[in-house]
């Protein structure tokens, strides 16, 4: 008989799943993909959710914020990421402009996520001004994760990327704001540079998980940007950002040892070359001598 240990099957993660985690006291994992390899990556880690966030804007596509993402990126990301993980929750960001205008609007764009870029899910960014537009997508059957604190979309109203609700009355309309979204229908809430005690507050007070990203320990989960994890995105890392490889410093290695060998010529060798038959060779060389 084998003593092999089966690993347990491992099932797809649902918005069913990370309610159970948060009513079990579990931790709930999330991590940004933006193409097929990252994808694959995180989903064989056993990450929970894979969010294809509008920060690909940023670290992506080198935008000064994710403003000018449009939903065209956003669907052509999705669809990659779609094909690279197979057990992740899947949740796709609404970019800028493709929910605020109407709801009918926001319900038809909302609804590409899933039916054209194979996403289980949609994210959007703001409070009770979103309720509408959350219970209409809500109620066309199509699952939603609220986004509030900083909301990068909103990046010039807030004068720029700074922690939010650190006042009193801040403070208490997010958790109004929170509440609301909880009852218009959302399945889970980022909470995203917020003092840690709000963010426990509000993980205590809502029954849908809290994923926090500079929120704190308390939330029910954590989210990262991966480019920010992985030490990819040069430009800047968030306080809140704690740092897994400096990726950034192995690719400029690779690069210059990849320019070093070709410069050196001890690239390519006998090993990354293909070679034709000595006979396929001597025939070659005779019919070269015929042209002459
Ligand atoms: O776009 C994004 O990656 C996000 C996360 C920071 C939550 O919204």
């Amino acid at each position: 008989m084998s003593n092999q240990v089966t690993p347990p099957e491992r099932k797809k993660i649902t918005t069913r799943t990370l309610h159970g985690k948060k009513q079990s006291g579990g931790r709930i994992s999330m991590l940004t993909a933006y193409d097929y390899g990252t994808a694959l990556a995180v989903d064989r880690a056993g990450i929970d959710s894979i969010l294809v966030g509008d920060s690909l804007g940023m670290v992506v596509l080198g935008y000064e914020n994710t403003l000018p993402v449009t939903m065209e990126d956003m669907l052509h990301h999705c669809k990659a990421v779609a094909r690279g993980a197979q057990y992740a929750l899947l949740i796709g960001d609404m970019p800028f402009m493709s929910y605020q205008v109407s709801v009918e609007a926001a319900v038809r764009n909302a609804g590409r996520f899933l039916q054209e870029a194979g996403m289980d899910a949609v994210k959007l960014e703001g409070g009770l001004e979103r309720v509408g537009v959350v219970e209409a997508i809500v109620s066309a059957g199509i699952p939603v994760m609220g986004h509030l604190g900083l909301t990068p979309q909103s990046v010039h109203a807030l004068g720029g990327f700074r922690a939010q609700a650190t006042s009193i009355e801040p403070a208490r309309k997010l958790l109004e704001d929170a509440k609301a979204l909880e009852n218009a229908g959302c399945f889970a809430l980022v909470l995203e540079a917020i003092p840690a005690q709000l963010a426990g507050v509000v993980s205590t007070q809502l029954s849908i998980p809290t994923i926090g990203i500079g929120a704190g320990p308390e939330c029910d989960g954590q989210v990262l940007v991966t480019h920010d994890l992985l030490g990819l995105f040069d430009r800047f890392t968030p306080k809140f950002v704690k740092r897994y490889a400096d990726l950034h410093g192995v690719m400029g290695e690779a690069f210059a040892g990849f320019k070093a060998d070709v410069e050196a010529g001890c690239f390519p060798t006998e090993e990354h070359s293909v070679r034709m038959s000595e006979e396929t060779w001597a025939s070659l060389l005779e019919w070269l001598e015929g042209q002459d």
